[in-house]
């Protein structure tokens, strides 16, 4: 069995991303992190000269997604961490009514089924490390009670995001009750606001450094933390 630990996060494609700081994190605490994305030459562009792994995956379809898991398993044995990191469809000032129903689908096939299908396809590697975890990078947009970015309240209404992120937090809890009996603990994490685009830092996003830490929390918890939860900066998130 490999001794190093491994980790995984999808969606490495932009330098100001969550997914590039949460990888470059979890290589400070000594992790060999596996960088994907569904542009692979910008994810090999991004990992530049350090020891950041590139690989290609595009978690809206199984191929590029079963290739890595092969390849990560005939090299390393095993898998620590999976950072279910990529999404889009941030639908600012959508409808659902008139938002065409491909999009729709689309947002769930890439925010929802991106993840399942991610981490079925990992889930065999996952549990061949003495404590495997998952992390699903969510939003507090897919709660009920966030007084800003919550369902009822959002500033940009973002719908069909915000339910994808809904459905994600559901996700959690049920892979959580079926990993139960495994060494496996995968949980939600919001970044909070962070400002991963130009703009968002004036409108009081905070640095992505910041957000990057409650992923990498709940992806470094040990035995006896939580599963199946949902936390912002490794405090639980009423939803
Ligand atoms: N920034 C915030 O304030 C905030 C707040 C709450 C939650 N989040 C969540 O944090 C995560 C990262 O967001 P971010 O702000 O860092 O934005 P981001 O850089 O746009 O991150 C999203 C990443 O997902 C990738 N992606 C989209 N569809 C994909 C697919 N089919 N296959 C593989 N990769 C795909 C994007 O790649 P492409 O370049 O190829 O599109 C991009 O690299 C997301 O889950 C987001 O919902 C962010």
């Amino acid at each position: 069995m490999n001794k190093e630990k491994i980790a995984l996060v999808t969606g490495v494609t932009r330098e100001t991303g969550l997914g590039l700081e949460t990888a470059r994190q979890l290589q400070e605490l000594g992790f060999m992190v596996i960088v994907t994305g569904r542009d692979f030459l910008k994810v090999v562009e991004l990992a530049g000269e350090s020891p950041l792994l590139p690989m290609d995956i595009d978690i809206s379809n199984d191929e590029g997604i079963n290739i890595t898991a092969a390849t990560v398993k005939k090299v390393y044995g095993k898998l620590d961490v999976l950072i279910n990191n990529a999404a889009g469809y941030f639908d600012q000032h959508g409808t659902l009514l008139s938002t065409d129903m491909r999009y729709v689908q689309e947002a769930f096939n890439t925010n929802v089924l991106g993840a399942l299908r991610t981490t079925k396809a990992f889930l065999p590697l996952l549990k061949k490390s003495p404590q495997g975890r998952i992390v699903n990078v969510s939003s507090s947009a897919g709660t009920f009670t966030d007084p800003v970015f919550g369902m009822p309240f959002h500033p940009a209404n973002v719908p069909v995001y915000s339910i994808t992120k809904l459905a994600l937090n559901g996700l959690t809890v049920k892979l959580a009750r079926e990993l139960k009996e495994t060494n496996i603990k995968i949980n939600a994490v919001c970044p909070g606001f962070v400002a991963t685009w130009p703009g968002t830092a004036e409108l009081g996003a905070r640095p992505v450094s910041e957000g990057a830490k409650g992923i990498v929390w709940a992806a470094t918890l040990g035995p006896d933390g939580p599963s199946g939860g949902f936390f912002r900066d490794g405090q639980p998130v009423p939803w």
